[in-house]
C-alpha cells in the first residue's frame, strides 16, 4: 500500500512529484506529501484526502534547478489519515517516505523517546528519520547512519530519505515493498513504488529486491545486496504505453476495464490457445513431473477467480485442488507435499499476504506457479513459472478484467494440465478450445444490456442486502458479484451457495433483501430454479440472470442461451460488474477510488 515517488534533478521537481503520485494514487489516498531539498534549503508540503488537495496547496510553490525530492501517497496503517501522520516525516533536517509496516516501531520509538526525542505523528515510519539522525550525530558519516537505521527496523519497507546534511542525494533501501530506480539519458534519477509514475521521464529501470539498499546521486547510482556487498545495476528497458491508463472517454477506469475485458482475454490467448493445442513456453518441460496435486493461495477477487477453477482442476484435470485464503494459509501450519504445485493469484503481483504464502511454500520444497497481471512483481519475481495475464493496467480498485483474464488463463492451464496428464482426449481439448475462443464474445458489453442495467439499477439502492446466489462455477461468481457491490456500492452484500440458502439466510427473506441469482442453462439449471423459488415463496425480490426466462423474477436479465459453462460465467460476470458500478454510480460514489480500500494491498 501508499505510492512512493524521488526524484534527482535539474527538471521543476514538485511537477514530476505530483504527476508520479498521480499515477501511484491508486495505491492510498488518505493523505499526500512532498518534500524537496534545493541548495540545502528544505521546503515541505503534506495535505489530507485526495491529492487534489495537495496540488492546490502547493499550486504557488516552485521547485526548478537541481535538487532532490520525495513524495508520498498514503494508505494509513498506523495512526488515522491526518496531516501530521502523513509522509514525508521530518526530524532535525531529514525527510523520509516509507512504504510498508516496521513491526518493531514501538520499541524503538521507546528507545528514541528515552533519549530525548519528540515524535510528532502516530506512525511506525517516524522513527526511522530520528533514527538516522541520531546515528549521524554518532557517526558522522550519512551512509553509515542510514545503513545503521536500516540494520535496527524490523518489517516491510521501501524508503526514501533526504537530507540538509548532503543535499544532493537520496539514501534507498527495499525489504517486502516494491521499489524501482528510473534512469534516463539526462542523468535524472527516479524512485517509484511502480513503473507508472515514471513512464515517459526515464527510460530504463531497476527493480529493487529485498534487502538491497544504497544512495543515489546525479550521476551515480550506488547499489548493496542484503549481505552489504557492492552490486552492480542491471537495467532493463522501461514501458512506453501509458495511454492505455488513461480514461478514453468512459466516465470511470472501471468502466473503460469493462469494455476492454473482450479484448484482453484475447491478447491472454495469444500464441498460446492454438488449434488443437495450448501451449506455455513459459512452463519448461518436465517441470510439472511428479505433480499430483495443485494448491492455490490468493486474496479477494484473485481467490474467486482461484475457487472456480477448484472445479475444473477436479472435473477437468482430474487433480486434487484445494483453494486457500492467503491470509489464512499463512499461520494455520499447513502440512504440505511435494507432490502439489503451488499456485498463487494476483493482478498486483504484490500482496503481502500471497507474498508470504509463496515464500512459505518454496520454502518447503514446493514447485510455484503464479498467475500475474504485472511482470516484474514481487509474486512473479519469487515464484518459479509466472504466467501473465496480459490484462493491461488496472486502475480501478475494483477488479474486473484482471479476475476476467485471470480465470480465463486458469481454464487454459486447467486444459494444459490435463492433456499433459493425459486424462482428457484430443476431440475433448479441441471441443474446449472452441469454446475459449468464445469468450471475447460473451465479454462484449452492448449498449443494449449497459443501458437496460442502468435503467435496473434505480430499483436496487436501498433494501437491507443482497445475496448473490449461484451454483458449482457459479458461485464463486456469486462471491464476486458480491464483492464487487459492496465496495463500490457500500451496500451489504453476500455471495452464497444456492443451495445453502435454506440452512440458515432465508431467514432474511423478504420483500427488501435483493437476491440476484445466476442461472446458466448449461450446469444444474434446474437445481437452482427450485432454490431461487424458496427465496421468493418468502417473498425475496429476485433479479434473475439467465437465458431462460423465469416467470417469478421481480427483474430479469436475459443472456445468450450457450452451449459451455464458462461461456456463460463471462457473460454473467459483465452483468453482475455492471450492475454493481451502475449501482454505485447511482449513489454518487468514487468508483475507482472507493473508501478505505487501495489498489495494491502490500501489508498484512
Ligand atoms: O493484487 P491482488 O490480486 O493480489 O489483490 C487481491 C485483492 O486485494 C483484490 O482482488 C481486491 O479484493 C480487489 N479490490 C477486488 O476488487
Amino acid at each position: 500500500m501508499c505510492g512512493i515517488v524521488g526524484y534527482i534533478g535539474e527538471d521543476e521537481k514538485k511537477e514530476i512529484l505530483l504527476e508520479g503520485l498521480k499515477e501511484l494514487e491508486y495505491r492510498g489516498y488518505d493523505s499526500a506529501g512532498i518534500a524537496v531539498i534545493d541548495k540545502e534549503h528544505l521546503e515541505s508540503f503534506k495535505a489530507v484526502g485526495k491529492l487534489e488537495n495537495l496540488i492546490r496547496k502547493t499550486q504557488d510553490f516552485k521547485a526548478p534547478g537541481f535538487g532532490v525530492a520525495i513524495g508520498h501517497t498514503r494508505w494509513a496503517t498506523h495512526g488515522k489519515p491526518t496531516e501530521l501522520n502523513a509522509h514525508p516525516h521530518l526530524g532535525k533536517y531529514s525527510y523520509v517516505v516509507h512504504n510498508g509496516i516496521i513491526e518493531n516501531y514501538q520499541e524503538l520509538k521507546k528507545e528514541l523517546i528515552n533519549s530525548g526525542i519528540n515524535f510528532l505523528s502516530q506512525t511506525d515510519t517516524e522513527v526511522i528519520v530520528h533514527l538516522f539522525e541520531k546515528y549521524k550525530e554518532e557517526l558522522n558519516d550519512n551512509f553509515e547512519a542510514f545503513k545503521k537505521t536500516i540494520e535496527r527496523i524490523d518489517g516491510a519497507y521501501a524508503i526514501l530519505l533526504i537530507t540538509k546534511d548532503e543535499p544532493d542525494t537520496i539514501f534507498f533501501a527495499k525489504n517486502g515493498s516494491p521499489l524501482l530506480i528510473g534512469f534516463n539519458d539526462k542523468n535524472e534519477v527516479f524512485f517509484a513504488s511502480s513503473d507508472t509514475a515514471i513512464i515517459g521521464k526515464a527510460n530504463r529501470v531497476y527493480y529493487l529486491e529485498d534487502g538491497e539498499f544504497g544512495y543515489a546521486k546525479k550521476d551515480k547510482v550506488v547499489l548493496f545486496d542484503k549481505d552489504g556487498n557492492l552490486k552492480e545495476i542491471n537495467t532493463k528497458p522501461l514501458a512506453t504505453d501509458k495511454l492505455s491508463a488513461q480514461k478514453e472517454g468512459f466516465r470511470f477506469f472501471m468502466e473503460k476495464e469493462i469494455y476492454e475485458q473482450s479484448n484482453v482475454v484475447v491478447d491472454t490467448m495469444l500464441g498460446r490457445v492454438l488449434d488443437s493445442e495450448i501451449v506455455f513456453d513459459e512452463i519448461k518441460e518436465g517441470f510439472l513431473d511428479g505433480i499430483d496435486a495443485i494448491k492455490i493461495c490468493a486474496c479477494g477477487t484473485s481467490y474467486h477467480s482461484a475457487l472456480a477453477s477448484s472445479y475444473l482442476f477436479e472435473r477437468i484435470a482430474k487433480i486434487r485442488c484445494d483453494v486457500e485464503i492467503a491470509s489464512e494459509f499463512r499461520y494455520k501450519e499447513p502440512l504440505l507435499s511435494k507432490d502439489t504445485l503451488f499456485i498463487t493469484i494476483s493482478q498486483s503481483g504484490e500482496t503481502a499476504d500471497t507474498l508470504e504464502a509463496l515464500k512459505m511454500a518454496k520454502r518447503a520444497g514446493l514447485k510455484s506457479l503464479t498467475i500475474c497481471n504485472v511482470d516484474n512483481s514481487s509474486i512473479v519475481r519469487e515464484s518459479d513459472v509466472a504466467l501473465l495475464t496480459r490484462a493491461g493496467i488496472e486502475k480501478g480498485v475494483a477488479s474486473t478484467k484482471a479476475f476476467a483474464t485471470q480465470t480465463l488463463l486458469l481454464w487454459m492451464f486447467v486444459l494444459y494440465l490435463a492433456s499433459k496428464r493425459g486424462v482428457i482426449s484430443k476431440e475433448f481439448l479441441e471441443e474446449e478450445i472452441r469454446h475459449l475462443r468464445e469468450t471475447p464474445k460473451a465479454l462484449k458489453v452492448t449498449d443494449k444490456l449497459h443501458s437496460k442495467i442502468h435503467r435496473l439499477s434505480k430499483r436496487y439502492l436501498h433494501g437491507h442486502g443482497f445475496f448473490f446466489i449461484g451454483r458449482d462455477i457459479f458461485y464463486p461468481l456469486a462471491l464476486e458479484g458480491a464483492l464487487k457491490l459492496k465496495e463500490i456500492s457500500y451496500l451489504h452484500a453476500e455471495g452464497y451457495p444456492a443451495g445453502e440458502m435454506k440452512h440458515g439466510p432465508i431467514a432474511l427473506a423478504d420483500s427488501e433483501l435483493f437476491t440476484i441469482a445466476l442461472m446458466p442453462k448449461t450446469l444444474l439449471y434446474e437445481k437452482i430454479k427450485s432454490n431461487v423459488e424458496e427465496l421468493s415463496a418468502r417473498d425475496a425480490t429476485i433479479l434473475a440472470i439467465s437465458p431462460e426466462p423465469f416467470e417469478l423474477a421481480d427483474d430479469f436479465i436475459q443472456t445468450k442461451y450457450a452451449t459451455h459453462p464458462m461461456i456463460e460465467f463471462f457473460e454473467m460476470m459483465v452483468i453482475t460488474q455492471l450492475l454493481a458500478m451502475e449501482v454505485a454510480i447511482r449513489l454518487g460514489n468514487d468508483v475507482d477510488m472507493p473508501r478505505n480500500l487501495a489498489k495494491s494491498v502490500t501489508v498484512e
